[in-house]
Formats: structure tokens, C-alpha cells, sequence
């Protein structure tokens, strides 16, 4: 097992990204230890976002991982097994849950879990990458600002041991990172698309340039999505170059 070898938690923290990057001097944790807490005073999400968690009531941790297989301009690949390995504990617990690109985790329209991922490059090579994950799990109530906030416990009615999930999912994140650092990076892209929300479903989208129709056919191991435009060629994006219009 490399994800879950060690798990580290603090009570509080600001962020358990934060804290997973002031661990990487030169003696570093061992590939795969997590940062579990149960409050983030400053919880990051994607660029200029933060994420909302009420204390205790979600899995709020950080993972630090040295994916040397990896080429930096493939990165994305972490990104892929990462949100699979979500995809696949949430969908043990609720219908058809979805992984929206980059790597939202959603169930219909609702987002459940979101993922930060912070690395380093040195050269051609990846020093680390910092993955961070936040699962609603109890929560009942979301007050931020976020649009769409959803827990597993408002889709089904119960409450959910944290210790029990963070068990579960590590198991599932470990078994998804190991395929890819053990050659699998072809299963993992094709898993990946075939759990991608709305893939291939004609869709409202929005860019500098406005609104428009179009579907999404691919994504690249570098994260660029290749949408099919009703009117015109296809077109490619990087995140936040595109959004999903409700
Ligand atoms: C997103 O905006 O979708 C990404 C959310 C990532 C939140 C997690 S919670 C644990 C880790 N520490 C942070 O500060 N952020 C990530």
C-alpha cells in the first residue's frame, strides 16, 4: 500500500495542503502519507475559491505523492486516478456519481468532492504533487458560496463513520495510483472518460467568446478537454478557459 502508509492528523489546520507542502524539505515523508484534519481555518479550493467544511463533519486531507513515472506535461494522469479512485467510493455508496473535468466529483448536478492538486518541477522531473481532497461526507447544511454543495448524507439520510470512509477511500485511491505507477496509465485514461460527466451529451458551455453548444469528446493527459462545437470545429481548453452552464 502507498496511499494511507502513514496518516498524520491534526485537530485544526489552515490548510492540509499548506501543511503537506512545509513537510517536503530535504527529509521527506514517505510517498503516500496523508494529512487528516478535521477543521481547515483557510480550506483552499481550485484558484479563487475556498471550501466550505463544518468541523468533524467531512474528510478534509491532503496526500503526498512522488509520481516519478510521470513526464510533467502528464501530470494530468495523477488527476485521473485520483478523481477515480473518489469516483469509485462514491459510487459504492450512491447511484451514478460522475467525475466533472478537471476532477469535481458529482452526483446529478451536485458536487460532492473537489480536488487541489499543487506540484513541483525540477527539469524534466516531478518532485511532488500535493493532492488535496475534499469529501462531503455529514454535512447538512452548506452556507458558503459555492453553488452546488452536496453530501453523501443529504443524498441518503445517514450519517457515516469519517474514520470508516477515510479507510475505504484510501484503499480505493492506493489501488488507482498503483495501476498507474505500475504501467496502467491506459486504463485509467479510458476509465476516466467513461466516468466523465456529460461526455459526448450535446451541452451548454460558455468561453471568451460567449455561450454555445457543444459536447465533450476528449481529454488529454495534459488536462486540455476537446469539445465538439454544434457550429464550427472543435475547440480546446484549459481550465477555467470554458465553463458548464447549468
Ligand atoms: C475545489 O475547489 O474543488 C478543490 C477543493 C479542495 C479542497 C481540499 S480540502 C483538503 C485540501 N486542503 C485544502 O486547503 N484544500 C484541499
Amino acid at each position: 500500500m502507498i496511499i494511507g502508509s502513514k496518516i498524520i492528523y491534526l485537530e485544526e489546520l489552515p490548510s492540509t495542503n499548506t501543511f503537506a507542502i512545509s513537510l517536503l524539505g530535504p527529509e521527506r515523508p514517505p510517498e503516500g502519507t496523508i494529512i487528516r484534519t478535521d477543521f481547515q481555518s483557510a480550506g483552499r479550493g481550485q484558484p479563487g475559491n475556498t471550501w466550505e467544511s463544518e468541523r468533524a463533519k467531512n474528510l478534509l486531507f491532503s496526500i503526498i505523492l512522488y509520481p516519478e513515472m510521470i513526464s510533467p506535461g502528464e501530470q494530468f494522469l495523477v488527476s485521473m486516478a485520483v478523481s477515480l479512485g473518489l469516483h469509485d467510493f462514491v459510487g459504492r455508496h450512491v447511484p451514478a456519481p460522475a467525475i466533472k473535468w478537471p476532477n469535481d466529483i458529482y452526483v446529478k448536478d451536485d458536487k460532492i468532492a473537489g480536488i487541489l492538486i499543487e506540484s513541483s518541477t525540477i527539469g524534466n522531473k516531478v518532485q511532488y504533487m500535493v493532492t488535496g481532497i475534499g469529501l462531503n461526507i455529514n454535512q447538512e447544511r452548506f452556507t458558503g458560496s459555492a453553488k452546488n454543495p452536496v453530501s453523501l448524507k443529504q443524498i441518503t439520510g445517514r450519517e457515516y463513520d469519517l474514520e470508516r470512509c477515510l479507510y475505504e477511500l484510501s484503499h480505493d485511491l492506493d489501488s488507482r495510483y498503483r495501476i498507474l505507477k505500475e504501467g496502467g496509465a491506459d486504463e485509467i485514461v479510458k476509465e476516466y472518460h467513461s466516468s466523465l460527466f456529460r461526455k459526448d451529451r450535446w451541452t451548454g458551455f460558455s468561453d471568451k467568446n460567449g455561450l454555445f453548444e457543444g459536447r465533450i469528446k476528449q481529454v488529454g493527459n495534459d488536462g486540455r478537454l476537446t469539445i465538439e462545437r454544434r457550429s464550427g470545429s472543435p475547440a480546446d481548453y484549459y481550465y477555467k478557459e470554458v465553463e458548464f452552464i447549468f
